[in-house]
């Protein structure tokens, strides 16, 4: 599958460009099917996104809203991506769509799997919109290098929506989307910014197991279209 490069001369306009392309998908979606879903990831990169597509006009009432990973802490935790996403995009016009969140009551990920599934199962799939972060080493959602259940989380024929993973250096257990997950979605975006993460992602394309670099994964397979959001 072709991998579409948009560099941009600032984070401004980066940020402008993939708010039209969210919003525009989002809407094709509820023109069509009655409704529509983003998945969303957390980390710093996203946030002024989020605050640009909270004041985006759409029925954002017919949108649900989900996460591609989240830390195993409570949702008002201040690392929890669900506040996050509660804070920065479920405002303004935005705070009209539901968010379907991954913690639960459960007391650790690994027991809170079978039930964040259920509740992932309500979000609308494919996901109209995926967007993913990606870390300095290669990271992407929660699937990290040396995770014990990377290959697990990251087989096709697993039927699992979502698994948890212990980040072997990163802080907090996870729940993450599957591989076969994410790529369940008509388009992935790929939002990076800073020219060490435009290493990382040429590091990236080159050669080398998927595994020592996870987000090779989404870059390698033919199912679905990603379109990488670059800004100095
Ligand atoms: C998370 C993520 C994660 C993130 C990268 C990049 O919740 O931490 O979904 O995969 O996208 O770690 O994070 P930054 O945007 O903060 O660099």
């Amino acid at each position: 599958m072709e991998i579409l490069w948009k560099g941009f001369t600032n984070r401004e306009r980066q940020v402008q460009d993939l708010a039209d392309r969210i919003c525009a998908l989002l809407g094709e979606g509820v023109e069509k099917q009655g409704r529509a879903s983003l998945a969303v990831s957390g980390g710093s990169t996203p946030v002024p996104l989020f605050a640009e597509l909270s004041g985006r006009e759409l029925p954002w009432e017919k949108v649900v809203v989900t996460l591609v990973d989240e830390r195993w802490v409570e949702p008002a935790d201040p690392d929890s991506n669900e506040h996050l996403v509660r804070t920065h995009l479920l405002r303004n016009r935005a705070a009209a769509a539901r968010l379907v969140g991954m913690k639960t009551e459960a007391e650790d990920a690994f027991a809170g799997e079978t039930a964040c599934e259920e509740r992932l199962r309500q979000v609308p799939r494919p996901f109209d919109v995926l967007v993913l972060g990606m870390g300095t080493d290669g990271h992407t959602a929660s699937l990290f290098p040396g995770a014990g259940r990377l290959e697990a989380a990251t087989a096709m024929d697993s039927g699992r929506l979502c698994m948890a993973i212990v980040p072997p250096r990163a802080p907090h257990v996870r729940m993450t989307l599957t591989l076969p997950a994410i790529l369940d979605s008509r388009q992935i975006f790929l939002h990076i910014t800073g020219e060490e993460k435009r290493r990382v992602y040429a590091r990236a394309r080159a050669g080398g197991p998927a595994g020592e670099m996870p987000i090779r994964y989404v870059l390698r397979q033919e199912q679905t279209p990603v379109e990488v959001y670059w800004a100095p």
